[in-house]
This record gives C-alpha cells, structure tokens and sequence, in this order.
C-alpha cells in the first residue's frame, strides 16, 4: 500500500511513522511534513501545501496512492474530502459538512443543542451592544468563543466583566480573528476534568480510541494562555468503563446518529473534548473532526494494532470487524516548545542534540515545527518536539519522559515540567 498523510505536525509525525510500521505499507508520503517525518524509513516528505487541492489530488493519481489520511482542519474545513471523492481518491476524514462540527462553534452548538448534547449553556452574537448588555447579566468567569477556526486562540475565559468586554471587543468590532470572529459564543463556565475522547468512524460504525488527557496552558499549574497543548498522556485517569459507557450513550452515540440524520454522516476521526464534572456529569466544550495534537503521540504508542488496516477499513466501512489491541502501559507526551509560543515563537534556531538519539522501544520523539536546512534540524515554528514515552505507571512513563527532554533540549526552548500532573496528584 501506498499512503498520503497530509499536515507537517507532531499528529502527522505520529501517523505516519504508525502506518509506516505496518507490513501492507510500501511507502507513506507525508505532504509537506517535517524534519522528523524526513527521517523515517519508509516515510517521504512532498513540498505540497495542506490546502493544495490540486497538486495534491494530481501526487495521488500520479503515484497511484491507495488512500489519503488528512491531519489538521483547515484542508478539512475547506472540503478536501470532497474534492477527492468527486475524483474517486479515499481520502479518510469528514466532509466540509461534516466538518462544520469544528469549523463553527455556533454550528456545534445549534447542533448540541438540537440533539440533546449536554453543553454549556450559550448565547450567539453578532452585535457588539447586544453582547455587551448580555455580559451585564453573568456570572464570571464566563467564556467567550469566536466561531470560526483560530488556531486554538479563539476562545477566552474571561474572569471579570472589564476582560468580557475588551474581548468581545476585540472579537467583534476590532476583527481580531477576521471572518473567524463575526460571530462569537459566550458560554458558562464548566468546572471539572478535560477528558479528550476521540473515536474513529467509518460513517455506520465506530470504534473508541484509547483515552487522552490534554494540557492546554502555556504554563504550570495550568496557568497561562492556551495553546494547541503543551503535553498529553494516555488513559485518561478518570474515564472507567462506567464513565466511557455514559460518553458514549450521551455524546458520541447521539452526535454520529444527529450528524447522519442530518445528511452529515462523518467518517473520520472524531475528536469530543469533553469537561467531567466532580459528580461525573459530562458536557462537550467542543468537537474536532481530526486526531488531536499532542494526544495523537501518546495514543499512537501505545496502539498494538496494524493503524493502516485500521484506516482502510474506516474507509470501507468495515470498522465493526475490529477488536482494536492497546499496549496496557502508560503513555506520556511533553511538548518541547520556542520561547515566544503562542503568541511568536522564535524559529530558525538549531536543535544540536537530535541526531545521537537512538531508538528505543521506550520513547519515541515525534517532531512537529522542525525542517531541514543545509542537513542540521532547524525550528520552523511553535511546538518543536513532543517527546513521548511509555512506562508501567504514569509516573515512569512521565520518568521516561522528561529524562529524554532533557538530553534533546535546546537553547531557546521551553516545556511544562508537570505533564500528567493531574492523575498523578488526584
Ligand atoms: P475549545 O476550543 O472550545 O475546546 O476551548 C479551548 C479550551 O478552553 C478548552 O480546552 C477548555 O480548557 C477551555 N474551555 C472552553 N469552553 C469552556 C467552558 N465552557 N468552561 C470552561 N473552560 C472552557
Ligand atoms: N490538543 C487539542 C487539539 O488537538 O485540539
């Protein structure tokens, strides 16, 4: 087989060197990918755009690629999928339709709301006196979302009415977000456990992936902006058999039936971020139509069976034959990032340690913001590496972890230093 991944992420990173490892794959293209998908056997990188239909489309036929996995949104949103069925390519993720789950919160929301989706309790708008007499009558902190992609920068948690203001502001009469931002949500504030389930469809079935736990802040403690995700580990603490039984009949079951009902049938990853409450009430804070970043890494590890099968039978509607195998152990990803990340990260600085790592069974560094340049490995943007490992608990795999961070970091890097802090302090 051969395989298209699109993106250049640590997701990417992860998904190509999974597929790569299988006996059916002869060879993964990974479009434009990376300084640590360049390396991989068996993996080549294409100087193609994630949003160049075309010449991604015209690679496919010309290679005779057999299926295309996309990582990121934004080709999704854009209809990629779309744009390669109407040529007969499979192209594994959702429709621009289907896509629409992340692609606009208020589109999520409407549908949450008409499927009986628990959620926090919103209001749309688009006027910015109607948004300031609304804030007039909350209760802080309170969360305000623009409605279109933002890279993760779309969503503030505003502790106080001044902030609420300023960013309603800033969203709806300054085009901070352009497009993205004419439209905004502000949501309650939900108080409990992030939990990222993510499960993979091939429109009539599914199948669960292994549980995830993101950290979104910049900095310890979970303070600090939010950013794409600063680590990741896998199973998610919390999330028993119990509790993923009640994810699945109150989120996941009813949004794949709404979506399908609706004439979206989603085929593809689907990714509900999702808050516990202490008495384990669930709400969905948002939907993604893709593997998440950085829990793809974590995930990934630990997967035991063969993910390019897995990804042709999603695309064949065959997932219901699978009984997917995890390697029981704790897995753990830190996300080394350059200083300036979110807001601007520095790039172009030499990551020296790289090239005396050798492979291990342990860890496995996957690169995300990484390129070649004159053969040194060199920063290309935010989040540089997650490096990822496995251990019998989560503390040796958060262990295994951070000993490695520590042989690769570079200059002009930083990292939290309390990934997985929140099982291992419960
Ligand atoms: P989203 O992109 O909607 O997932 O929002 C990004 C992050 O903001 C989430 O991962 C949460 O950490 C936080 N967040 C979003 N919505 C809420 C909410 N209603 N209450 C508390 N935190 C939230
Ligand atoms: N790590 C969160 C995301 O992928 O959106």
């Amino acid at each position: 087989m051969k395989i298209l991944v699109i993106g250049n992420g640590g997701r990417e990173h992860a998904i190509a060197w999974k597929l790569a490892q299988s006996p059916l794959v002869k060879k993964v293209y990974v479009a434009p990918g990376n300084a640590g998908t360049y390396r991989e056997p068996k993996v080549e990188n294409i100087p193609i755009s994630a949003l160049a239909f075309e010449a991604l489309a015209d690679f496919v036929k010309s290679q005779q690629i057999d299926f295309t996995v996309v990582g990121p949104e934004a080709p999704l949103v854009a209809g990629i999928k779309d744009y390669f069925q109407a040529k007969n390519l499979l192209c594994l993720g959702p429709s621009a339709d289907a896509a629409k789950l992340e692609g606009s919160k208020v589109f999520s929301k409407e549908f949450m709301q008409r499927h009986g989706i628990p959620t926090a309790k919103a209001q749309v708008f688009t006027d910015i006196s109607a948004a300031e007499a609304y804030l007039k009558t909350c209760d802080f902190p309170i969360v305000i979302k623009a409605n279109g992609l933002a890279s993760g920068k779309g969503v503030v948690i505003a502790q106080d009415r001044l902030t609420a203001e300023h960013t309603v502001g800033e969203m709806l009469s300054e085009k901070r977000f352009g497009d993205a931002g004419e439209k905004i949500i502000i949501e309650d504030f939900l108080e409990g456990q992030e939990v990222s389930f993510i499960v993979l469809c091939d429109g009539p079935h599914y199948i669960p992936l292994a549980t995830s736990q993101d950290h979104k802040a910049r900095d310890d403690g979970d303070l600090g902006p939010n950013t794409g995700g600063m680590g990741a580990y896998s199973p998610a603490w919390m999330v028993d058999e119990a509790l993923q039984a009640k994810i699945l009949a109150t989120v996941i079951e009813p949004t794949l039936k709404g979506m399908a009902q609706e004439g979206n049938t989603f085929q593809g990853f689907l990714y509900a971020g999702l808050m516990i409450s202490p008495n384990e009430d669930i709400h969905v804070l948002e939907y993604n139509c893709r593997f998440g970043d950085p829990e793809t890494q974590p995930i990934l590890l630990r997967l035991k069976s063969d993910f390019a099968q897995l990804c042709w039978d999603a695309l064949h509607n065959n997932l219901h034959q699978h009984n997917v195998q995890w390697d029981p152990q704790f897995a753990l990803g830190v996300v080394l990032a350059s200083v300036g990340y979110p807001d601007n990260p520095r790039v172009g600085d030499v990551c020296p340690t790289l090239n005396n790592i050798p492979p291990s069974n342990t860890y496995k560094i996957f690169h995300a913001g990484t390129k070649i340049e004159e053969s040194r490995i060199v920063v290309n943007g935010g989040r540089v590496l997650c490096v990822t490992a496995l251990g019998d608990t989560l503390n040796d795999a958060q262990e295994n972890a951070y000993r490695m961070v520590k042989k690769v970091a570079w200059d002009g890097v930083f990292y939290r230093s309390d990934i997985g802090h929140k099982a291992l302090n419960k």
